[in-house]
């Protein structure tokens, strides 16, 4: 009844874990970035519709119109929580990694997508034809390089700074009119650091480029305005803002998406078709990308998590994930030999992600051991973002990190969490770990492991 009042609540925030010892602690969930806990109201409108599914845009039935009314009513609401201009359409896709695909394919085929080195794999292996800037040092330089490699391409140029062409059709440069996307994070999976999106936006607009905004970590975060932030294109995962089911989002204009391959040929996607005749006549509009029976549940999941978040005090939400950060991260600054993974040199804002490592402790050991001695759930290794975090581990001591550990927080973490954290990392810096590990399939594991 209390989770039912309680907006905030999540489900598993009472999760109890064995720890190597035998003793059963509380589970301290500092991996938000990786995949968030439900919130408990979102499980409860999925129990709510569960008697009543049916299949959507498909049946003639109550429960199936009963369905298709709110699967679109979830897409109206995820617009309204990305605040996106009357003519973008809402597109739902499995996940940020799809989503990015989606947007792969739809862009015109000699469109160049513009990245820097610093994105999740998701936003970079993604594209057809990309050039990839640099890690910046400052937000002002990454606004510099965007403009430079821009100004480049336009005038039909190789962009100065590119580290790297990548191009899976033929190698012949792009005309100076071709399209142009520049594809950016919101906030670093990594560091969590927000990257200047308005202004790059801003210098994409004077170049005549279009701009995606991979908002998979910042839109848990923070208020995201599509419409005045000036981008283009935005997506997410549902599964790391509080509704793991399955459903994922694209959002943005309409003319690409409309004139692009469906993303999945199939029924839905396609509004008629006579074989005989040759003739296959697509749709438009989201149905073009979402062939198949759509993920009721899982689009309804991320509805009912938006218009939640949309509805708490997001400024609160914002100061308590920072006053939580910032005493992870102040205590992490004070444990000696440990160092904290940063992009760029001037303070950036951030939000609840810090990634660490700990010298003379191996980032797998450091996190095996906390989730075994500790009860403690962080992600090690390099976040799919390989460049970005091998860069960053190269800036610490002699380099010799092969990895970092991250934690993240969000709705449902407390102060105890961090406070454990923190413990953690102190014991296991000043004393090493008080359990024996060994590798077992490419992970370390604790041996003997009594917890099962
Ligand atoms: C910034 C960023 N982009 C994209 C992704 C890919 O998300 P998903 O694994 O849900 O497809 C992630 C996931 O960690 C991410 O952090």
């Amino acid at each position: 009844v209390e989770a039912q009042e309680n907006r905030h609540a999540v489900l598993g925030a009472d999760l109890t874990v064995p720890i190597v010892t035998g003793e059963t602690v509380r589970y301290a969930n500092l991996d938000y970035a990786a995949t968030s806990p439900c919130l408990a109201a979102v499980a409860e409108a999925v129990n709510e519709v569960l008697p009543w599914y049916a299949s959507v845009h498909r049946g003639a039935g109550l429960p199936s119109m009963r369905c298709t009314e709110l699967y679109e009513q979830a897409r109206h609401t995820v617009h309204r929580f990305l605040g996106c201009r009357p003519d973008d359409i809402v597109i739902f896709v499995r996940n940020s990694t799809d989503a990015a695909n989606l947007l792969a394919r739809a862009v015109p085929p000699e469109t160049t997508v513009v990245a820097f080195e610093g994105e999740h794999h998701a936003n970079l292996l993604t594209w057809r034809r990309s050039v990839i800037l640099p890690l910046p040092a400052t937000a002002a330089q990454a606004v510099a390089q965007l403009d430079a490699a821009l100004h480049a391409l336009r005038q039909g140029e190789r962009p100065p700074a590119a580290v790297l062409e990548r191009t899976d059709g033929p190698d012949d440069r792009p005309t100076s009119t071709a399209p142009i996307l520049v594809s950016v994070t919101g906030a670093s999976n990594v560091t969590g650091e927000l990257w200047p999106v308005a202004e790059l936006a801003e210098v994409a607009a004077r170049h005549d480029a279009r701009v995606a905004l991979d908002a998979a970590q910042l839109a848990v975060h923070q208020p995201v305005d599509v419409a005045s932030l000036g981008v283009d294109y935005i997506f997410l995962s549902g599964h790391k803002l509080y509704a793991p089911f399955g459903c994922g989002v694209l959002a943005g204009r309409a003319d690409w998406l409309d004139r692009g391959t469906p993303y999945l040929a199939g029924g839905g996607a396609a509004r008629f078709v006579d074989l005989r005749e040759g003739t296959v006549r697509w749709a438009s509009g989201p149905a073009r990308h979402e062939a198949g029976t759509p993920n009721l549940i899982g689009a309804l999941a991320l509805g009912r998590a938006c218009e939640l978040v949309m509805d708490m005090d997001r400024e609160a939400l914002v100061a308590d994930e920072e006053r939580l950060l910032s005493a992870l991260v102040t205590g992490l600054a004070e444990i000696p030999g440990t160092h904290r993974l940063r992009i760029f040199s001037d303070q950036r804002p951030y939000v609840g992600i810090a990634a660490f490592v700990v010298d003379q402790v191996p980032s797998s050991l450091l996190a095996t051991a906390l989730a075994a001695e500790y009860g403690i759930g962080v992600r090690d290794g390099l976040f799919c973002a390989h460049t970005l975090t091998r860069t960053l581990l190269s800036r610490i001591g002699d380099g010799s990190h092969r990895g970092a550990a991250r934690a993240s927080v969000g709705i449902g973490t407390t102060p105890e969490h961090v406070e454990r954290l923190l413990t953690g990392v102190r014991e296991l810096a000043e004393k090493g770990p008080q359990w024996k590990y060994a590798e077992r399939d490419g992970r370390l594991v604790p041996d003997p492991d009594l917890r099962h």
